[in-house]
């Protein structure tokens, strides 16, 4: 089993909806059972629900989506997954200080041609261009992991 986790910087943008876009992926391969996804944020006001036009996206790809719980990153969820993957810069640097450790680290684009950061729609209020880099991201990141299970 792979267990991966979503990190952005609020848990209420960007890596609820990665989480989301990815598990439905999986769904379609059937690999609910042996890829395993959560997400958190670096600086997350802990128990708020996904934003509305996070929601509104995945409606419009009529992608399923549960009630979303927003969850700060800590040093002890190091242990817990394999893949921390990471939506900008600015994020990575923030998950290496609180986990400690970078060996784990990635960033979602870094499974895509092009290695760049997702913009942050808290700031940029474009959802559109966000959602499309995230399934691009977590279309690359799922081709990764199905040529690592081939190579097993
Ligand atoms: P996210 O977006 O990191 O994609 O969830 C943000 C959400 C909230 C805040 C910043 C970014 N905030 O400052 O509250």
């Amino acid at each position: 089993m792979i267990k991966i986790c979503f990190v952005c910087l609020g848990n209420i943008c960007r890596s609820p909806m990665a989480l989301f876009v990815m598990k439905n992926l999986v769904k379609e391969q059937g690999l609910e059972q042996e890829i395993v996804i959560e997400s958190r944020g670096t600086d997350a006001e802990v128990g708020c629900d996904m934003h509305p036009s996070s929601k509104r996206m995945l409606d419009q790809y009529h992608i399923p989506y549960k009630k979303h719980v927003s969850t700060q990153l800590k040093s002890s969820d190091y242990e817990e997954f394999d893949y921390f993957i990471g939506m900008d810069d600015y994020n990575i640097h923030d998950m290496i200080k609180i986990l400690k450790k970078d060996d784990k680290v990635y960033k979602l684009l870094d499974f895509t041609r092009e290695s760049k950061d997702i913009a942050d729609p808290w700031y940029t209020n474009n959802f559109e261009i966000t959602y499309n880099e995230i399934d691009k991201g977590c279309r690359g990141l799922l081709e990764f992991l199905m040529s690592l299970s081939k190579n097993e």
